[in-house]
């Protein structure tokens, strides 16, 4: 660096000039583009390539303008400002795109004194296949954040949980009561009562409505990944180098909800970690020594009798009355029955704008009819019933006759199509017997799922598996992420 000037050349800024303009002219051959500015954003050199890509005319001089009257929306103020080189940048030049570098230059105290931008490529086409590559990625990733937000929002209102009767009405008022506070709620109720509904709408009415809402089925999710899911995993001592850090449902919930469904399933180990947590607001990921700060309200629910199980041993009871804070029962809907008409008009809307069909009614003697039945499955067994009814009968109104086969055959009659001519794939044949043996379990276990796993000889969790395999269980959106 500090050897002695060229004969010919007597000082310094002689041998920076001529690097220079032997820079300069080295930008102009190797770049499609190239400008200098000066420390006030004033343009002080340019190529001619450049001045052409702009559609500059000879005439103007463009020395002595700021760079954003030559070039629109120009960053190298902000690159100045900042101290900051941008080496690999998109940019639209009019029309086109144009791949940019923007390098400050500094004096020798470190001062920016001017910067310099130039043209990598002028087409990046060139560059295509990466560029679209990344654009893909960037709006996977997008849709892909835009999504999961969706599914981590309440998706019903207490709007939604149709009924006009004094039981249901009270459990609604406790349930907004239940909202404004910050308290652990209790969901308890037979299969199909509307729990995961209320659970979104206690949430949705909550101070904490605009942050996330994540679910979490214990019987859905095999024993061995429950912590996991529920606490996190950060690779440390005791789990190896393989394993990747993983946020748990703790933390994704972090100043929102969780939903703690089937909580009754929980593992008792797990139950002891949870009560931790629930304790000292505080997780501990697997395999790490860091206790992490959590703001969450839980809101947990069950279709088992948590009670029978704390005194069977099954549940602990230090959890339950943890958990116990506000119970809210829904009632079934055996003991609401006086609801049934207006949970039908709900019903059949719902089931209308579906299939896009217009809307059907039941008849005064079809209600008769469906309020003699003890409803083991709830609201949800009524939506099936009408679901069925509704899909095979053109009446627009329906009649005692169109229930004939409640209660057990309704659910299997879905697959009793008359199955179709020629050879199938042998998969589809399977999947098909798979999902006709699944539905007449569910309709033999009354929606019951514990049971019907039972009765085809497979683990809830398995059940919960293929239930979503074959579209059975639209209620649960957090299974994607689950598993
Ligand atoms: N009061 C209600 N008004 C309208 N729809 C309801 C009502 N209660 C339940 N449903 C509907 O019935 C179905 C079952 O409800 P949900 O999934 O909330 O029940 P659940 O108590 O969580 O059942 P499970 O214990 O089997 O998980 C859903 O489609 C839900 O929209
Ligand atoms: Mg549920």
């Amino acid at each position: 660096m500090n050897r002695p000037p060229r004969p010919g050349l007597t000082s310094d800024a002689d041998v920076r000039n001529l690097a220079s303009t032997t820079l300069l002219r080295l930008f102009d051959s190797l770049y499609e583009g190239a400008v200098v500015v000066d420390r006030a954003g004033r343009i002080t050199w340019i190529n001619d390539k450049y001045k052409a890509l702009l559609g500059w005319n000879g005439a103007d001089p463009v020395e002595g303008r700021a760079v954003e009257e030559v070039i629109p929306n120009s960053r190298l103020r902000q690159v100045m400002e900042s101290g900051r080189a941008e080496l690999l940048d998109v940019f639209a030049l009019g029309s086109r795109q144009v791949v940019v570098s923007r390098i400050p230059l500094l004096d020798e105290s470190g001062a920016v004194i001017g910067g310099l931008g130039v043209i990598l490529y002028d087409r990046v086409q060139a560059l295509k296949p990466i560029v679209s590559k990344f654009q893909q990625m960037q709006a996977d990733l997008a849709s892909a954040r835009r999504e999961l937000a969706e599914t981590r929002q309440a998706k019903y209102r207490f709007s939604q949980l149709v009924g006009l009767s004094a039981r249901l009405r009270e459990v609604k008022d406790q349930a907004r009561r239940a909202a404004e506070r910050d308290a652990t709620v209790l969901l308890l109720g037979e299969t199909g009562t509307g729990k995961e509904l209320m659970a979104h709408a206690i949430h949705g009415a909550s101070r904490r409505a605009d942050k996330p809402l994540v679910s979490l089925n214990a019987a859905a999710i095999p024993e061995t990944l429950l912590e996991a899911e529920l606490f996190g995993v950060e690779p440390g001592a005791f789990t190896g180098a393989g394993a990747k850090p993983r946020p748990g449902k703790f933390q994704i919930a972090d100043g929102g909800t969780l939903f703690l469904d089937e909580v009754g399933d929980m593992p008792l180990m797990l139950q002891a970690k949870l009560l931790r947590v629930l304790q000292e607001g505080e997780v501990e990921p697997i395999g790490s020594n860091r206790l992490r700060s959590i703001d969450v309200r839980v809101i947990a629910a069950t279709s088992r009798d948590l009670k029978a199980m704390v005194d069977g041993g099954n549940f602990r009871a230090d959890l339950y009355y943890r958990l116990n804070v506000l119970p809210i029962r829904l009632p079934p809907l055996r003991e609401r029955i006086e609801d049934l008409p207006v949970l039908c008009e709900a019903l059949l809307e719902q089931i209308a704008e579906k299939a896009g069909e217009p809307v059907k009614s039941v008849s005064p003697a079809g209600l008769a009819r469906l309020g003699a039945y003890h409803w083991p499955g709830n609201v949800r067994e009524l939506g099936n019933i009408l679901q069925l009814a509704a899909a095979r009968h053109d009446a627009r109104l329906l009649n005692p006759e169109h229930f004939d086969d409640l209660p057990v055959t309704a659910l299997a009659a879905v697959d009793q199509d008359p199955p179709e001519e020629g050879v199938r794939a042998l998969k589809d044949v399977l999947a098909c017997a798979e999902k006709a043996e699944i539905i007449k379990a569910l309709a033999a276990a009354h929606g019951v799922k514990l049971n019907a796993a039972k009765l085809l000889f497979i683990s809830r969790a398995q059940l919960y598996e293929k239930l979503a395999t074959h579209g059975l269980l639209s209620e649960h959106p957090d299974r994607k992420e689950a598993v």
